[in-house]
């Protein structure tokens, strides 16, 4: 495994191939990731994971010092892994000057986790339109669990026609249902084991839908105040759908059930899907 930390070297290394995939991540990496990996290596000659922490997409009152590094025991998890290349640039091969043009995405960074984090999507897309830039994969792969990460990004990528394959990959979680995430390891004994009750609360959603409750709105505030009754402070459980992320017309049948709260001083996201018939 080669670890990389300037573009000029991944861009001699990586002619050697014929073709890339790509796993970007900000590190401190978890079985989720290790999935990532798996659904990429057999899709490509060379499997590219980048490790970054990106400023940009961190609001000023949100946990850029606190995000754990942990470069060396990612390394070792991502040779075990069997990647052949990780991209590990510091901030000023990235940002050698102030990003002053960004990728602005549509309204979408608005809404849901766009609404309580402004500015994070734009720090997204750009950073991941330069990682793009700099690997030139032909496919991609990202978790659901972001799930409006996923869109952002899938439909930047068909609106600047860039030939990139985004390759959506399904939620890993721990026995108990909680989806595995880097913030998890923030959380105190007793707020990790109240922590599945996100998890609970969405499969209660989809299980109405799926029985054919049509009145969101109710499924929607009884998901909040379950939360709310215990120890959390929910920022929204929302039915959408699938393909915009906008409130679903009676004629969606593809649709995602999203919740984002606040347990502690940890915020946790989550989402499942829900294919009406
Ligand atoms: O999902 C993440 O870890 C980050 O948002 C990403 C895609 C690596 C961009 O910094």
């Amino acid at each position: 495994m080669d670890i990389i930390h300037s573009v000029s070297a991944l861009r001699e290394r990586l002619q050697r191939v014929p073709n890339n995939v790509f796993v970007p991540t900000m590190g401190n990496l978890h079985d989720g990731h290790i999935q990532l990996i798996n659904i990429a290596k057999p899709r490509a000659a060379c499997t590219v994971v980048s490790i970054f922490v990106n400023r940009l997409q961190f609001g000023p009152r949100e946990d850029f010092d606190r995000y754990p590094r942990t470069f060396e025991s990612d390394c070792n998890r991502l040779r075990q892994a069997g990647v052949d290349v990780v991209f590990a640039p510091d901030e000023k091969e990235i940002y050698p000057e102030p990003q002053t043009f960004v990728v602005e995405p549509s309204d979408l960074q608005h809404i849901l986790d766009g609404a309580a984090r402004p500015g994070h999507f734009r720090g997204v897309a750009t950073v991941v339109l330069k990682l793009f830039n700099m690997v030139s994969p032909h496919s991609a792969i990202f978790g659901k669990k972001d799930y409006q990460q996923y869109i952002v990004l899938r439909d930047m990528v068909r609106q600047f026609a860039l030939p990139i394959e985004i390759i959506p990959a399904e939620t890993v979680r721990a026995p108990d249902g909680l989806a595995l995430s880097s913030r998890n390891a923030y959380l105190t004994p007793e707020e990790r084991r109240e922590a599945p009750r996100l998890y609970q609360v969405l499969r209660k959603a989809q299980a109405e839908i799926a029985a054919g409750v049509r009145d969101f709105q109710r499924i929607e505030l009884h998901g909040m105040s379950e939360l709310a009754d215990s120890i959390w402070k929910p920022d929204y459980v929302t039915v959408r759908r699938q393909s915009d992320l906008r409130a679903p017309t009676p004629q969606d049948r593809e649709l995602v059930v999203l919740a984002a709260a606040r347990l502690g001083r940890t915020r946790l996201i989550d989402n499942v899907e829900v294919m009406l018939r």
